[in-house]
């Protein structure tokens, strides 16, 4: 059969290793959903204006109803000769109702379509991916009164640093993901456009009502222009971007589990249902849910570079190129979904070591910065307290004792002005109660911050 996109214009057959070369639906299916609810608008619309009658719209819209039930039940076979989803459901409208459904392509080009089409995939996917991230907010912070007291080494360098407490450690991963629904609405906002009615590139010179097929698919608005609507891919590559952003903290976080899961760190017991075996030692358990969210992330984010290279010689308006665009961008919303929905159950079911982090949390000085704020606030400089406890931890580190465990002749020696107060900041529980600044990892301020995230999430 001749592609119903030839028109009389050609006088030879297609080649079918173009056939072949330029299908689509191999990959575009998925979009059938949301071209039939398209098609019905349109149709609808076609009918408002008085460009098919209400009878016509009613047949086209049980019509592609049907059909869309054929292909949920797998019954729809997909031929190449018909390259996409557009053309198959079109086709089989114009099967079922002839002159009927070849009405329904008035006022509009594929190119409008596969735009709205990919809007509308694009913003149910964007609203499953903020869920996704609810979730994982949720995960995040139900660790945290359970753990309220438990102290962590922080790093910077990966070497210790500052000590925190338990919460303040999980909700800087519940901030992260605040960013990432911050930037899924706001991209949202731009995806929410109606390009339909937008045809070919120049618009149409039949009298349709664009606000109306917007308003029926639940878009803001209408697009302004009909030469930048036919060329934008914008709005996949800002998707593109954001589900980079949440590969990129998903995989910092998988890599920060998977040494804390050795047993060199020995941080965190990860849950069994979430990891696997060898194939030859008996005794491993490794981590390869969080192997697997460090890797696939290359992906996502090589999903975005895609996308981006694919635009960035098109003149305007619509090329072909853009056809490329579905596999990159369902790939990325694939494969962040799966890897949000195994990252909140591995949240929630992973344990702290609390015996073994508590064990070592007086080793690697984290309490050094504390001892040098207490000097500031008794009127010594900073480069000079700075020094100064440098010279004490080196001499705590020689005799292998933790700061607290120096006697205070040791720091008379450095500075005759200490006394025995110095040790009411010595020692991580010390140092951590020492804190007060706002956004740190005092007591107060950490749980000001879980409770005003038990409200936003509970509200949300
Ligand atoms: N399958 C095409 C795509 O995904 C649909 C648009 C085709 N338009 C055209 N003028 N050939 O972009």
């Amino acid at each position: 059969m001749a592609s119903p996109s030839r028109s009389g214009v050609f006088a030879a057959d297609t080649d079918q290793r173009l056939e072949a070369y330029a299908e689509s639906i191999s990959f575009d299916s998925r979009l059938y959903r949301h071209d039939i609810r398209g098609s019905i608008a349109h149709a609808e619309m076609l009918s408002t204006v008085g460009l098919i009658s209400s009878k016509e719209f009613q047949q086209i819209r049980d019509a592609l109803t049907e059909i869309g039930a054929e292909i949920e039940a797998g019954k729809m076979p997909f031929r190449f000769e018909l390259e996409d989803i557009h053309m198959h459901i079109e086709q089989a409208l114009i099967e079922r109702l002839g002159d009927v459904g070849r009405k329904l392509h008035t006022a509009r080009s594929r190119n409008d379509q596969v735009s709205t089409d990919t809007r509308l995939w694009v913003r149910d996917a964007l609203d499953r991916v903020d869920a996704l991230l609810a979730d994982l907010q949720r995960a995040f912070l139900s660790r945290c009164e359970a753990d309220f007291d438990c102290i962590l080494p922080a790093y910077t360098h990966l070497q210790r640093a500052q000590p925190v407490l338990a919460p303040h450690y999980w909700l800087a991963y519940v901030e992260k993901f605040a960013r990432d629904r911050e930037r899924v609405a706001d991209c949202r906002r731009r995806v929410n456009q109606c390009s339909l009615g937008v045809a070919a590139v120049a618009g149409t010179t039949l009298p349709i009502d664009r606000d109306q097929t917007a308003a029926a698919l639940g878009f803001v608005s209408p697009t302004a222009n009909s030469l930048d609507t036919s060329s934008d891919r914008d709005f996949l590559i800002e998707s593109a971007f954001v589900l980079s952003t949440i590969a990129l903290h998903l995989s910092g976080w998988a890599e920060e589990w998977i040494l804390w899961s050795t047993v060199e760190f020995d941080f965190i017991r990860l849950p069994q249902a979430f990891c696997t075996g060898s194939s030859i030692m008996p005794q491993k358990i490794n981590p390869d849910t969080l192997e697997l969210t460090r890797g696939k992330s290359a992906r996502v984010m090589g999903n975005l570079q895609t996308l981006m290279l694919l635009v960035k010689n098109l003149p305007l308006a619509y090329n072909r190129d853009l056809q490329e665009d579905k596999p990159p961008l369902f790939d990325s919303f694939d494969t962040v979904e799966a890897m949000l929905e195994l990252a909140a159950p591995m949240v929630r079911e992973s344990e702290l070591n609390r015996e073994k982090i508590a064990d070592r949390l007086e080793k690697g000085y984290l309490d050094a910065t504390t001892l040098m704020e207490w000097m500031i606030r008794r009127g010594m400089p900073q480069r000079t307290a700075h020094h100064l406890v440098g010279a004490i931890v080196g001499e705590a580190m020689s005799r292998d004792v933790p700061l607290a465990d120096l006697p205070i002749e040791v720091f008379q020696s450095h500075a005759p002005e200490i006394d025995d107060s110095v040790y009411d900041v010595l020692g991580s529980r010390n140092a951590v109660d020492a804190f007060c600044s706002y956004g740190s990892t005092a007591p107060d301020q950490v749980r000001a911050q879980v409770e005003r995230w038990q409200t936003a999430i509970a509200t949300a």
